[in-house]
């Protein structure tokens, strides 16, 4: 079942954050990633997967940028469609907002640059570190 996340389900979403194996959270980042969460859970939504009386997998956009803050499937749940089926939530969100392109930055080489490329997002450019820039028209 996918439906908005409440305050509630945020310690459930930080654990499944924290149980990928690819993408994982830097310590130098994490400071940033805890404002634009705060950000998000007062004026925006993270969509969420519920499965076995639990979240497993979330997808989030941050709408005063334009980006896709996150998309996260919990390691047991991977390869099921979930991801494919959360993403659109986030990108409707955008496209509410007045974005006519959606971004995202991710990992080189992780399961998650096969996934963008396998549903229409288009590589732009790579960043300082290394990260690919995605974007897909809304
Ligand atoms: C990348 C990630 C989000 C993909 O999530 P996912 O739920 O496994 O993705 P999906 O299941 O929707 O699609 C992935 C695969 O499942 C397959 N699939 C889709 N629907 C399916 C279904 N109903 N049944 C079986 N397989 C299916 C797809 O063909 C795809 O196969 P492939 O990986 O061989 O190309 C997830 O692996 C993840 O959270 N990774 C760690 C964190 C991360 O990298 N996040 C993105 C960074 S911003």
């Amino acid at each position: 079942m996918i439906r908005k996340a409440t305050v509630a389900d945020r310690p459930r979403i930080t654990e499944v954050r924290l149980a990928v194996r690819e993408n994982r959270l830097s310590a130098a980042s994490q400071d940033k990633v805890d404002r634009t969460a705060d950000w998000i859970f007062e004026n925006a939504a993270f969509w969420v997967w519920e499965e076995d009386g639990a979240v497993q997998g979330f997808s989030v956009a941050d709408p005063r940028d334009g980006t896709i803050f996150g998309l996260f499937i919990h390691p047991d749940y991977e390869s099921r469609g979930i991801a494919r089926a959360l993403l659109p939530c986030a990108c409707e969100d955008l496209r509410a907002a007045g974005f006519a392109v959606a971004k995202l930055t991710t990992g080189a080489g992780a399961r998650a640059e096969r996934f963008y490329r396998t549903n229409g997002w288009q590589e732009t450019g790579r960043q300082d570190d290394g990260q690919i820039i995605f974007e897909k028209p809304l």
